[in-house]
């Protein structure tokens, strides 16, 4: 069988280890821990193609807000993967993340409401792709998304909401999910500075850890230069498929070498998951009971339950 680059992992494992553990910390002790006064702001990014970013952002986002969470989801991939997968038609997303970038909206009037209770998106178009060049001689052009945030109400209040989307909007979001594009262009590092973590989906296959050094050694340049709070959320595996013994290898071999940053909760690989997206569901939303939506629902359980311990912990 083909074995997976041991220096690969090995790489990775070290630069992880140099981000989420200096001086006789562990990385769960360095984990930041959520403030009840701010949303907690998280980054799905792996600059590797169809890993299952937009299909966690929308997942594990619709999980949170069936618990009770209130979330936002920005979208700051000019594919609008996650604008669609939410059911936002390109006529809906009259202001989008593009406009928020560039300082010609405020991000409150690019929110939208989904059809899940709670869950809440900035859309996005493909205006994103002209932002890079755009921004490119503007002041503070890493921090166009993080001022924007800092400025949002905190229930990130919408204008034109019914009475009832108004009640629900007075609820302060508790989390904030950013999908990135598959690249460390400079959409992904605005996420990365805004964001308290960094969550990574990483697909059980052979390429697997191609590439996750470098987005590790991306974070760890954007932690010195630009957000130094920015932390390793966790490393969720998806697309675990059971009757291949390489995804059982690369999960067992990603464990070893990246330790509790790795998710127990493992997303198989499920038909019903990629259906969903063309309906325009979320999967949790389309079959709340295939295999894939009862994943991310223990995910967002285990993510709670995770951040809940740092609290206790630190208090
Ligand atoms: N657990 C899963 N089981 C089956 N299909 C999946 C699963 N997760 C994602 N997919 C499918 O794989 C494809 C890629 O997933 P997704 O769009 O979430 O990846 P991505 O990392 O956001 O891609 P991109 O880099 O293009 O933004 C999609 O067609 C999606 O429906
Ligand atoms: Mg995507």
């Amino acid at each position: 069988m083909e074995q997976i680059d041991k220096t690969l992992v090995a790489d990775a494992a070290n630069t992880a280890a140099s981000i989420t553990t200096p001086q006789g910390t562990t990385g769960s002790d360095r984990m930041v821990v959520p403030s009840t006064e701010r949303p907690r702001i998280l980054v799905v990014a792996n600059q590797k193609g169809g890993v299952g970013k937009t299909t966690t952002a929308i997942n594990l986002g619709t999980a949170l807000a069936a618990v009770g969470e209130r979330v936002l989801v920005v979208d700051l991939d000019p594919q609008g993967n996650a604008s669609t997968g939410l059911g936002i038609g390109r006529n809906e997303r009259k202001v989008s993340a593009y406009d928020v970038l560039i300082g010609a909206a405020l991000i409150e009037d690019a929110i939208v409401p989904t059809k899940v209770p709670g869950l809440d998106i900035v859309p996005s178009t493909m205006d994103l792709l002209g932002a890079e060049l755009e921004l490119a001689s503007v002041p503070r052009r890493s921090h166009r998304l993080r001022d924007a945030l800092a400025r949002m109400p905190r229930n990130g209040k919408q204008r034109d909401t019914s009475e009832a989307e108004q009640r629900m909007s007075q609820r302060p979001y508790s989390y904030l999910l950013i999908d990135c594009p598959p690249s460390l262009n400079l959409l992904t590092i605005n996420a990365m500075t805004a964001a308290d973590a960094i969550l990574v989906p990483l697909q059980c296959e052979f390429f697997a850890l191609e590439g996750l050094s470098q987005l590790l050694r991306t974070v760890e340049r954007v932690k010195t230069s630009l957000n130094p709070r920015l932390d390793i959320q966790g490393i969720v595996l998806t697309m675990f498929d059971q009757r291949n013994k390489l995804s059982d290898q690369v999960a067992s071999d990603v464990r070893t070498h990246l330790g509790d940053k790795v998710y127990r909760t493992v997303i198989p690989r499920n038909v019903r998951i990629s259906e969903a997206p063309s309906y325009g569901k979320p999967a949790l939303v389309y079959d709340h009971r295939c295999a894939g939506s009862k994943a991310y629902m223990k995910l967002a359980a285990e993510m709670i339950q995770r951040e809940r311990a740092i609290r206790r912990s630190a208090a």
